[in-house]
């Protein structure tokens, strides 16, 4: 039997409660992590030129440590053209000069190390930058080629080719064939990208690329890495009839063969000492489907997207809950969960809006935003989502309270997005979470950058940020950041396990217990209730009023 833990509350009481049983003494990192997502080039900018970077980070991994997460995830920080953030790798073995150098990288890793850190990078294998070596051969080696057979270059269609290969829709918008001109100067193939046309396919049915991969992972183990965030996973293999139309996206998303790849690349991750993880970034509306990657020679963990997508409702919630615990013990493997990340609207700005619902594509923006009711559910999911057994995701900023910028001026828009939809204003692509954190003072760059520098922020700042500072905040008990600082330390003695819903909890209220002595109590509806059981507080996303009722927007951990 696990033993009981002492805990203080941060409300000042001693309580004592049993945690769940889980069978294990020493669980691997992973299943129960809290992870920090670190946007790099908007999180910390060490050398003044108005982007985020290694030395940024360096500096900064001591306020990570006192938060109480985990583990980091870096977002790509590769050698790229940067033609979308990074996620266009030109070399995956070498550090972006933008973000600082591989020694930069390998120092991180050590540093994060030393605090009790791990460190989780990104890899980007389904497709590569245009400026990739082996890109660049393919398009100089001509029709027919070994070195155009690690892409997707096909004839085009009609009586010139002038028709592209397929029909297919583009996940940034437009076209996903780009045409080329060959060395003779004609105009020739097209080849396939499902984002940018700087970000080429790659060709997963040849064995170059497996063989590459192996060794891009084997490179990043060797230096340290504890495992990987996999981009766009479910989409690598293709099917090579290549169908002209594909309206339900068959034709390249969650081909069986894509299972074979990850079967792999856990053999490579079993054959390191330490717990070195995959993680999925698997965008399916299947639990079933998505349960597969999590078979156990597979993938350890997959996002919850789900979960993230899922509107501000208690009974929506509590089935996206239910049905994630359920398909992930029957994959044995632990749920994740996740309110937001570099792709999606800011968690206080979409639960401030009417429809609190989220769809990567089809945004909300310009509708009416609450920013104060957004944030006082932001608080109360955030004690909600770390309640639940699994690991837990921060995305940078959501522990501030910091919304969603949505008047970044047309000009200044960075995401390819942006351009590919047609400047859509409800649609804008993404910058509007990626904008630089705000560190300390009262004027931008808000302590982003060194106090020296030369740049402005690549983004610019919202005024009002001055008050949603590290600095600001730190000092106030009753912020996000504290609130966040709270709940990552008493989370950490909840461990993996189930949950028990209460039974009879009123209409808008999700009520559960994690073993024999902790309960969690949300209230989503728009009275005030009674709380279901009694228990010494623990923890509450906002004042309560009494002893006894729970606000709307509102939750609490109870010792019970
Ligand atoms: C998913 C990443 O999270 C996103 O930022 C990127 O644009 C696409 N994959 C393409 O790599």
């Amino acid at each position: 039997m696990t033993p009981a833990r002492q805990l203080t509350s941060p409300v000042g009481q001693e309580s004592r409660f049993v945690v769940p049983e889980t069978g294990e003494r020493e669980l691997p990192w992973w299943r129960n992590a809290a992870i920090y997502q670190i946007y790099p080039r908007s999180f910390a900018d060490g050398d003044g030129d108005g982007v985020g970077d290694l030395a940024g980070l360096l500096t900064r991994l001591p306020y990570l440590a006192e938060l109480g997460v985990d583990a980091i995830w870096i977002n790509p920080w590769y050698a790229s053209p940067q033609a979308d953030a990074g996620y266009d790798v030109a070399d995956y073995r070498a550090i972006d000069p933008l973000f600082g150098s591989l020694a930069d990288a390998e120092e991180l890793i050590r540093r994060a190390h030393a605090l009790g850190i791990r460190v989780v990078i990104d890899i980007v294998p389904n497709h590569t930058s245009d400026q990739n070596p082996w890109f660049q051969a393919a398009l100089a080696a001509g029709p027919g080629s070994p070195e155009r057979a690690r892409f997707w270059f096909r004839p085009g269609r009609g009586e010139d080719g002038e028709l592209a290969p397929t029909e297919w829709h583009g996940f940034f918008g437009g076209p996903t064939w780009t045409r080329i001109t060959e060395p003779d100067g004609t105009p020739g193939e097209w080849y396939l990208h499902l984002f940018a046309p700087e970000q080429p396919d790659f060709n997963w049915d040849h064995e170059d690329v497996r063989a590459e991969f192996e060794s891009v992972l084997r490179f990043w183990f060797d230096r340290g890495a504890d495992g990987f965030r996999i981009d766009s996973a479910a989409l690598l293999v293709k099917d090579a009839a290549l169908p002209v139309q594909d309206p339900d996206e068959r034709a390249f998303t969650d081909l069986e063969a894509v299972h074979d790849v990850y079967r792999s690349w856990r053999r490579v991750a079993e054959s390191y000492d330490g717990a070195r993880v995959l993680i999925g970034e698997v965008w399916l509306p299947d639990a079933e489907r998505l349960a597969r990657y999590l078979r156990p020679d597979e993938m350890h963990t997959v996002f919850n997207f789900l979960y993230l997508e899922c509107a501000w409702d208690a009974e929506r919630l509590r089935a996206v809950i239910d049905d994630t615990l359920r398909f992930h013990q029957e994959a044995g493997a632990p749920p994740t969960w996740v309110l937001s990340n570099h792709d999606v609207d800011r968690v206080v700005t979409r639960y401030g809006r009417e429809d609190t619902s989220f769809a990567i594509y089809a945004r909300q923006h310009g509708r009416p935003v609450d920013l104060a009711r957004g944030s006082r559910r932001a608080r109360a999911a955030a004690l909600l989502t770390q309640a639940l057994p699994g690991s837990v995701y921060v995305y940078q900023g959501e522990e501030l309270g910091l919304w969603e910028v949505e008047d970044i001026p047309d000009a200044l828009r960075q995401d390819p997005m942006w351009e590919r939809k047609g400047r859509n204003p409800a649609d804008p692509g993404r910058d509007g979470c990626r904008v630089p954190l705000p560190w300390a003072g009262s004027e931008q760059p808000f302590g982003f950058s060194a106090p020296d520098a030369h740049r402005e922020p690549w983004l610019p700042q919202p005024e009002a940020w001055k008050e949603y500072t590290v600095e600001a905040q730190a000092a106030d008990a009753g912020s996000m950041l504290s609130l966040y600082r709270s709940a990552l330390r008493l989370r950490r003695v909840l461990g993996d396990g189930d949950i028990a819903w209460l039974a009879g909890t009123p209409e808008g209220v999700l009520a559960f217990r994690r073993g024999e002595g902790f309960a969690c109590v949300v209230n989503l509806s728009t009275e005030s209730v009674p709380l279901p059981l009694a228990g010494t507080v623990l923890l509450a996303s906002d004042e309560l009023r009494g002893e006894t009722d729970l606000p709307p927007d509102t939750a609490v951990w109870l010792s019970v």
